[in-house]
């Protein structure tokens, strides 16, 4: 990283035509290398998230909160603040839904005191789909139900590329689908509930890696190997394969039923502990996108050890909503200057 990097050097990737980011499924790998490249210039011009710099001041950011969250609603909130924009927060509980107002209605209260950017987390899939056709402003998926959650793919990946991919990746000249050629990442858990799978699903195969998706039958169906992923039932069986494990949280309030005998039957086969480590690649990355359930899917030894970069994703978590907000805000205003000039 280059640590004297100031915010003139920031250039705005002319690929970048988007107002909205909803998913990774749509996006292409050349773009969402660029939303991972200005993420980590972000980073460095920031001091590693802790300083703040001018870039979006005069704009506000309202986040829209259906669903609980400690480490996203509170990424947005600073990364916006981190650029000098404003905040406004929003959560269900306390608020005028109970009187009977739509989500929808809501969102448009919400955006017409101002605000620029609209950070929506709700349990139904679609629903910043929905916002995007009815807001004016830029709209950000925090997290749609079991569907995506695009940010959360962008800082894991992002915490990989600066882990395990050297320094080729920020140049202009990289093969933005060969930039995870030769790694493999395994997905581990409740993938039936993730949205955090599918957008590291998608993300990490476009970017060129093996993905691995493994758990139990009953959380992990076949048909996505007819998608192109593998697929196993037994992390023993492909842990010394893996690169970068990334421990997904079993969806308790998700799931209409238990899917496994017990969390202890879980544990013993899914646990990322230490006898598994010591069955893995020296060099392994643990990952979890949290919250974590101690002794569920990670064991304490293993979360609080020298292989997990738990809370470098969280801090990464700020340079990807930071880049996030800066590249859509651009696009709607370079969109808006290209419709006054025509
Ligand atoms: N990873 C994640 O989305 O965490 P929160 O639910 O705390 O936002």
């Amino acid at each position: 990283m280059n640590a004297s990097l100031s915010t003139e050097q920031l250039s705005f990737p002319a690929l970048w035509q988007h107002p909205h980011l909803l998913d990774l499924e749509r996006l292409s790998a050349a773009e969402i290398l660029a939303i991972l490249r200005t993420a980590d210039q972000l980073k460095t011009m920031t001091d590693g998230c802790r300083r703040k710099v001018s870039l979006l001041a005069g704009k506000t950011c309202a986040n829209l909160f259906f669903e609980n969250s400690t480490r996203t609603r509170n990424s947005f909130s600073l990364a916006a603040k981190r650029l000098g924009a404003d905040t406004v927060e929003f959560s269900s509980s306390g608020s005028s839904v109970a009187k009977g107002e739509t989500f929808v209605d809501t969102a448009k209260t919400i955006e017409a005191m101002g605000v620029d950017w609209v950070v929506t987390r709700h349990s139904t899939p679609g629903t910043p789909h929905l916002l995007a056709r009815e807001l004016d402003c830029c709209v950000l998926n925090a997290g749609d139900g079991p569907h995506e959650h695009p940010t959360q793919g962008l800082l894991d990946m992002l915490t990989i590329l600066q882990h395990r991919v050297g320094s080729d990746w920020r140049n202009e000249s990289a093969d933005p689908e060969k930039i995870f050629s030769g790694m493999t990442v395994a997905l581990v858990g409740d993938i039936a509930h993730s949205r955090t799978a599918r957008s590291n699903l998608w993300g990490l195969r476009k970017l060129g890696a093996h993905v691995i998706i493994c758990g139990p039958p009953t959380l992990v169906s076949p048909r996505w190997e007819e998608l192109g992923f593998e697929v196993a039932h037994r992390l023993d069986e492909i842990v010394h394969r893996c690169d970068v494990l990334n421990l997904l949280r079993i969806q308790f309030e998700r799931q209409k039923a238990r899917p496994f005998p017990s969390v202890y039957e879980y544990a013993a086969l899914y646990a990322m502990n230490g006898q598994r480590l010591r069955l893995a690649k020296d060099d392994i990355l643990i990952m979890a996108p949290g919250p974590i359930n101690r002794g569920v899917e990670i064991t304490p030894e293993v979360a609080d050890g020298p292989h997990s970069v738990i809370l470098e994703q969280v801090t990464n978590g700020i340079a990807v909503r930071m880049a996030s907000l800066w590249l859509l805000a651009n696009a709607k205003d370079n969109a808006a200057s290209s419709e006054t000039h025509a």
